[in-house]
């Protein structure tokens, strides 16, 4: 082994060339953003930064009126139909609310990075929304989730609880910059869906679902199995009711003992079982996207009509052509 010092001499060598290497690109990169900063935009700076996923503890909420809002605020993501239902005597609320939560689909109250993460999501409002070529403010978003996603009333502007919840959005949103680049969020949707095979969807169900939805669908509970179908589900104006964002949160996050265990044809014929079934309507759909260009693939009730039927145009829907 009379070659040993020559060998440790060269492992050093090229060790010291990639770490010269490492930092040479580090010192560039920082130059690159310096630069940015100092043109002003600060925009592409944000973009390129990984902010880390850290939202704050409910353990570390702050005592008095403001800490009590966020409190309130994570109590309706929880039980959202249940704690509005005992507001009582407000809306007629029984007949027309879902059974669901915002947990229910944004897991964890929004602060399960993987089920429709909202950590962030404040700094994202005001935003431009196509669907109804409006300015939304973070109200109007959560309205709009409690219109379709919750089948029930927006909020009136000035209700304790809208505030409440958007005290609890801002806290966990807390630290993030406004117009940060989240790559958690609005992740559901799948570009590509494959043709699905409904009666393999039933199948699937059966095997895989019906212990915590039910077999009717219905649902254990918000936080247990949430409603797919029925009366007690989102109605057919939600995002969910769209066969690229079931199929992506199904594909994602479900069943929930085993995530990611279909493949993304299962999570497609599933959806499509569960979106052929009956749901409650969406009184004003006719008003959605009033430029045209509306999606093809919200399964509403001519759509479950023609899956019944056997005439539907998947190709069509999922925009194959
Ligand atoms: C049936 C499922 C479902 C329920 C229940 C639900 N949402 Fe949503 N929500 C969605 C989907 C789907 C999106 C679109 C995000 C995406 O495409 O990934 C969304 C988007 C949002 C956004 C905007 C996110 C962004 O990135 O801009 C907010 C805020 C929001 N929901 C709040 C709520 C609140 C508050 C509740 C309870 C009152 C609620 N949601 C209930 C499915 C749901
Ligand atoms: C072990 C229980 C369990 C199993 C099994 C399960 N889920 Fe879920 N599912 C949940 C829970 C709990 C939620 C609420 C979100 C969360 O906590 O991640 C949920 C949410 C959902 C949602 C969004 C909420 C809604 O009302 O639409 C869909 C869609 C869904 N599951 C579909 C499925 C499908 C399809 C299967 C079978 C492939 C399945 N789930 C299997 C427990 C389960």
């Amino acid at each position: 082994m009379k070659n040993k010092p020559a060998v440790l001499l060269s492992v050093v060598a090229v060790v010291g060339v990639i770490v010269i290497f490492i930092l040479a690109n580090e010192l560039k990169e920082s130059k690159v953003k310096q630069q940015k900063i100092a043109e002003g935009n600060i925009g592409s700076v944000l973009e390129d930064i990984d902010i880390a996923y850290n939202p704050p503890s409910m353990d570390d909420v702050p005592d008095g009126p403001e800490g009590d809002a966020i409190k309130r605020g994570y109590v309706l993501m929880m039980d959202t139909s249940n704690e509005l239902r005992k507001k009582a005597g407000t809306h007629d609320g029984d007949e027309v609310m879902s059974q669901l939560a915002c947990t229910s689909c944004h897991a964890g109250a929004g602060l399960d990075k993987n089920v429709s993460s909202l950590v962030g999501v404040t700094t994202k409002y005001p935003a431009y929304r196509p669907r109804n070529n409006k300015i939304a403010t973070i109200e109007d978003r959560i309205n709009g989730c409690m219109v379709r996603s919750m089948n029930y009333v927006e909020f009136e502007k000035d209700d304790a609880d809208l505030s409440a919840m958007v005290a609890y959005l801002s806290y966990i949103s807390e630290g993030i910059p406004q117009g940060a680049e989240l790559p958690w969020l609005g992740k559901n949707e799948v570009d590509e869906v494959p043709t699905p095979n409904v009666d393999k969807g039933n199948s699937i169900f059966q095997q895989s679902c019906i212990a915590c939805h039910a077999t009717d669908g219905a649902g254990t509970g918000p936080t247990t199995g949430p409603a797919l179908w029925g009366e007690g589900s989102f109605n057919d104006g939600a995002g969910m009711g769209r066969m690229s964002k079931m199929t992506g949160f199904v594909q994602k996050n479900m069943p929930l003992t085993d995530p990611g265990s279909l493949t993304l044809q299962e999570a497609a014929d599933v959806s499509a079982f569960i979106l052929s079934q009956e749901r409650p309507e969406f009184e004003n759909s006719d008003e959605d996207w009033p430029n045209g260009n509306g999606p093809a693939d919200i399964m509403n009730k001519d759509k479950q009509q023609q899956v019944k039927e056997g005439s539907i145009d998947w190709e069509k829907v999922l925009g194959h052509q």
